[in-house]
């Protein structure tokens, strides 16, 4: 079986729909994720439920690097000449990136070899926790960080945005 990784973007022409696109996709698919982790717990592992693993190790493992690459290299330079309160906002943003990454190191370590998962609510536990602070995560930067920035960025930038993160995908924009 392969796993592909499928791109939540399609539409490059504004980098803020970019990031919007993520964050959508990322909200539901960790309902998923956790949603996958109770049926392994319930259930024990099986060959379909493993194939999902694969397919969420595959697409965590893509999305989380390229989605935090879209913020760090395309957007947050665009408002390093901005208020400290905008500058501070990134600097936390970019260490809950780490910690995101972080937690998503431990249970990719796990999700990758469905197959030697035994202790299943420890792998519950990872999962919740690694939902937990990427949600917790998204919801300060859709309420808090992103109503300030669309009050700053010009249209011209949010589609210079948009054409830096189509090539950090070697797509012609
Ligand atoms: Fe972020
Ligand atoms: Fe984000």
């Amino acid at each position: 079986m392969e796993f592909i990784f499928t791109d939540p973007a399609t539409d490059f022409s504004s980098g803020l729909q970019v990031i919007t696109d993520y964050h959508q996709d990322f909200l539901a698919r960790g309902t998923k994720l956790v949603g996958l982790a109770e049926k392994i717990k319930k259930q024990g592992i099986s060959e379909s439920l493993a194939n999902q693993c694969m397919n969420m190790y595959c697409h965590y493992s893509h999305a989380s690097i390229l989605h935090h690459k879209d913020e760090e290299e395309a957007l947050f330079p665009l408002l390093v000449e901005q208020s400290s309160l905008i500058i501070g906002m990134m600097e936390r943003l970019i260490m809950d990136h780490e910690e995101i990454e972080e937690s998503w190191a431990d249970l990719a370590k796990r999700i990758s070899h469905p197959e030697k998962i035994t202790n299943f609510d420890h792998f519950l536990h990872l999962t919740i926790e690694f939902e937990k602070i990427l949600r917790e995560h998204l919801t300060r930067e859709d309420e808090d960080f992103i109503p300030q920035i669309k009050k700053i960025l010009t249209a011209d930038q949010l589609q210079k945005a948009g054409e830096k993160m189509a090539n950090l995908r070697h797509l012609t924009a």
